[in-house]
């Protein structure tokens, strides 16, 4: 059997080019005691993806030209000498840009079985995977989310922020999402929980921050970085919360990676609080998050949206897809 996968070609300069990713196609390996086969299903697609094919971004080892390219994978394991998993499990972890993954199960893939909850797999990496519990642990543990808060949200189309929208409702709070395209921000309002949404391509986002939240905003959700930062900054209320989730802003742009902020002292002024934080740090708590998501999910309170592509040799277009604005949620790619 034969195992197509996508290897660094090339290191990104600004934009990431299909180039910069070349095709092999390998023999698999006989499977060996200890070992198990995984078929991909879907590869989740993530900006962080950019920082893997430079430095590693400090969470994953700095990828050489010619490796293997990174990033999770749910998948189906299809032939077994692994005493904890066994031929029809689901899983998910980190299988990288390739059809199949010959898995050690040692803790390096985070390799884990996914519960099924009758939805399609793709949600393991999607709402009910790494995307969804950072939007999760973002606005409930970092956010400090409390009944009744006024909330913003950047990128709140995109994987993390689609899902913010109806976390907070669920817990009393009110969310107004900003979004890059009309139909981006109907879709906010009419499917994803969001009280508001606001244009900032063709819209005045000081003007209709005001307009939707007169007296504020309790939490900043934090997906772009710089300008929109910036506005925020100057919205918050007393004892407000920032959650620097992301600054997709500032990936690409690099006149806008230097962005200086001048609302910093509203931090101050306003007793406000602002955080980063690495979605990793909450692993043991993600059995809860998955559950309690599950339920809501069932239950009509949270939607989810995916835009799916297909084919491993649509990776590259489909990571690019976040930096052009073009996904509306989840970016992920059909494998097989
Ligand atoms: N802290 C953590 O542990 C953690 C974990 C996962 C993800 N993250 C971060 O969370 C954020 C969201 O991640 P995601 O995977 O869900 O990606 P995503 O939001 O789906 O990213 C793509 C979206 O970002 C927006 N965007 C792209 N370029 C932009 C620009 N120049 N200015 C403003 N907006 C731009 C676009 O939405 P519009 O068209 O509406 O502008 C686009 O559709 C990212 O910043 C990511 O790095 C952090």
């Amino acid at each position: 059997m034969k195992n197509n996968r996508l290897v660094l070609a090339a290191r990104p300069e600004n934009r990431i080019k299909v180039s910069d990713f070349k095709m092999e196609t390998v023999d698999i390996p006989n499977i060996k005691e200890g070992t198990f086969l995984i078929k991909v299903l879907y590869l989740s697609v993530a900006p962080v993806m950019k920082f893997y094919m430079l430095d590693g971004a400090g969470i994953e080892k700095m990828l050489q030209i010619g490796d293997l390219m990174g990033g999770r994978g749910v998948g189906k394991v299809v032939e077994s000498k692994h005493q904890d998993f066994e031929v029809g499990d689901i899983v998910q972890g980190k299988c990288g840009w390739q059809e199949y993954v010959v898995c050690d199960g040692s803790p390096y893939y985070m390799m884990y079985k996914v519960r099924q909850r009758g939805l399609s797999y793709s949600t393991a990496l999607g709402v009910l995977g790494m995307t969804g519990f950072t939007s999760y642990f973002g606005l409930y543990s970092v956010g400090e989310l409390k009944e009744g808060d006024a909330v913003l949200v950047s990128a709140a189309a995109g994987g993390v922020g689609s899902n913010v929208g109806n976390l907070a409702k669920i817990k009393g709070a009110r969310a107004i999402g900003l979004a890059s395209t009309d139909d981006k921000c109907r879709l906010l309002t009419e499917t994803l929980g969001y009280y508001g949404a606001i244009n900032y391509s063709t819209e005045n986002v000081s003007e209709r921050i005001d307009h939707y939240f007169p007296d504020g905003i309790d939490v900043y959700f934090d997906n772009v970085g710089a300008k929109i930062l910036d506005i925020a900054l100057s919205k918050l209320r007393r004892y407000a919360r920032v959650v620097c989730c992301g600054r997709i802003s500032q990936y690409n742009d690099v006149q806008n990676s230097d962005y200086n902020l001048t609302n910093w002292h509203k931090i101050g002024a306003n007793c406000a609080k602002m955080q980063g934080f690495f979605i990793y740090d909450y692993e043991k708590e993600f059995p809860k998050a998955e559950k309690e998501m599950a339920q809501w999910i069932n239950e009509g309170k949270l939607s989810f949206q995916e835009d799916v592509l297909k084919g491993l040799e649509n990776m590259p277009v489909a990571l690019n897809r976040l930096f052009e604005r073009k996904n509306i949620g989840k970016q992920l790619v059909k494998i097989s």
